[in-house]
């Protein structure tokens, strides 16, 4: 995510270096086993998806679905190159999906459509029966949380949220340090979503990144449909990168969950100013008043006494980040600055390099796998979200991160709007689990398989 248009360069070599690899066998590797996934939206991110898939041995695309044309025929390419049969296509309108869903020959789904969309496919798709993967943010308000939750306990069908900064490599080690305790008890935790979009959020409707002022029907990709969201919405509409690896950290929804939250939001000036910069003071859109903050920040407390910051900072100009920080007892991570303090082992009051202490705690999985997965995608984490999915798949078990995950990470969405319209009040986070989480246990996420 650091940068979507090196990113686009890079996932080309990268394909290159997994598709190199040697055979990588997860589990089930036998033809007549193999995962049948149907692909509901196959833009740029669905196609990631797609790409990452199809160098797996486990797994065949037997649909995909897409209102744009020339997203179905690049995809159709992909796949016939890969040596797949061809899938059936589901491209007539707005609701084909549901076709997909009718197939026997479809077995789970991955969901990448623009966000509003998000939980009515996650929910046709559990009800269809297909264990479903859906793109970060799962939800965008408390009735689509419930929706998820709902639907997935009324039809016991499993739904995986597919957030990928879960499984990024210093992330996963951090987590490691965590469940070793070496940070203690946690107490404070900082996370958010810090990245410059506005070359995302507006182009010239010919390409993705980096031209024009454009957005909405002018638009394309994103920009088509995210930039409506700052238009229309003062709130945190991006939580889930930086508060899913948290809430992994902290156990939440499994012995822990958000009770409440509070959160304010700046004055916004920076995507007037980029379309003012760019598209000239007389451009259309430069009349528009976009509702959305330039930086929300938002405190959750949760029901073991820790509190989380997470910011959404992605209108001004501003390099990449995500701003972690992970502190307990002992000492803490920062991951702006790359550095660990930790009490007894650092000298005292000085930082030490992270290096040393991630490369120590090294995750498994990353251990095992980090050489194929460099060049998956996002520095590597998207080709173990997307294992981590189709592993769950495969045996029809409970996903590292499920619907009770997707309803309440994605509930600070609708919480930071009411609290900023009511200067900071507090916000309760239901119990999406409904009791449960005093008794679930955590994810046993320090393993090498997925
Ligand atoms: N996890 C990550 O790192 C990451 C990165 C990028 C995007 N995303 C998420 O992935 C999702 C898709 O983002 P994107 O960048 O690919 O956007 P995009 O606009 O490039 O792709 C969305 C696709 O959905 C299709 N679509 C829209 N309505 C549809 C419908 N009713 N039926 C079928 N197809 C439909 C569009 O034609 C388009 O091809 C978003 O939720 C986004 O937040 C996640």
């Amino acid at each position: 995510m650091s940068s979507r248009r090196n990113f686009i360069k890079k996932t080309a070599v990268v394909s290159t270096a997994i598709a190199i690899a040697p055979n990588l066998t997860f589990g089930i590797n036998k033809s007549s086993e193999k995962l049948k996934i149907g692909m509901i939206g196959v833009g740029l991110r669905g196609t990631d998806h797609v790409n990452n898939l199809l160098l797996r041995n486990d797994v065949l695309i037997t649909a995909i679905c897409d209102i744009d044309p020339a997203r179905i025929s690049l995809n159709l390419d992909a796949i016939k190159k890969a040596g797949q049969k061809e899938p059936a296509v589901y491209d007539k309108n707005d609701y084909d999906y549901r076709n997909l869903l009718e197939l026997k020959e479809v077995d789970a789904v991955i969901i990448a459509t623009p966000w509003l969309w998000h939980t009515r496919m996650a929910k046709d798709a559990m009800l269809a029966g297909k264990y479903t993967g859906v793109e970060v943010s799962a939800a965008n308000t408390m009735e689509e949380c419930w929706d998820l939750v709902n639907t997935h306990e009324q039809t016991g069908t499993h739904m995986m949220i597919l957030e990928n900064v879960n499984y990024r490599r210093d992330i996963m080690a951090v987590l490691n340090m965590v469940k070793q305790n070496i940070f203690g008890e946690l107490v404070h935790f900082r996370c958010g979503y810090q990245h410059d979009l506005r070359f995302v959020k507006f182009n010239d409707g010919k390409t993705p990144y980096g031209k024009g002022v454009e957005f909405g029907e002018k638009g394309i990709s994103e920009s088509k449909w995210r930039t409506q969201h700052s238009l229309l919405r003062n709130a945190d509409v991006y939580p889930t990168h930086g508060v899913g690896p948290i809430a992994a950290m902290t156990d939440i929804n499994r012995g822990n969950r958000f009770l409440s939250l509070t959160s304010h939001a700046t004055k916004g000036i920076g995507l007037h100013n980029y379309i003012v910069d760019n598209g000239g003071k007389d451009h259309p859109n430069a009349k528009l008043n976009f509702k959305q903050g330039d930086v929300i920040t938002s405190t959750i407390e949760t029901a073991r006494g820790e509190t989380i910051i997470v910011t959404h900072d992605c209108n001004l100009p501003r390099p990449y980040s995500l701003g972690f920080r992970v502190q307990g007892a002992n000492g803490l991570w920062e991951v702006d600055g790359n550095r660990i303090y930790i009490e007894g082992k650092s000298k005292p009051h000085e930082w030490d390099s992270a290096d040393d202490w991630l490369k120590q705690y090294d995750h498994p999985l990353w251990i095992k796998y980090g050489e194929h997965a460099m060049g998956a995608g996002h520095g590597g984490m998207d080709f173990f979200v997307i294992n981590a999915f189709v592993e769950s798949a495969k045996q029809n078990i409970a996903p590292p991160l499920d619907a009770y995950d997707a309803a309440a990470w994605s509930a600070i969405t609708p919480l930071s709007e009411l609290s900023i319209e009511n200067n900071g009040e507090p916000q309760n986070f239901p119990d999406f689990t409904r009791g449960l989480w005093l008794k679930r246990q955590p994810y046993n996420w320090i393993k090498d398989t997925y």
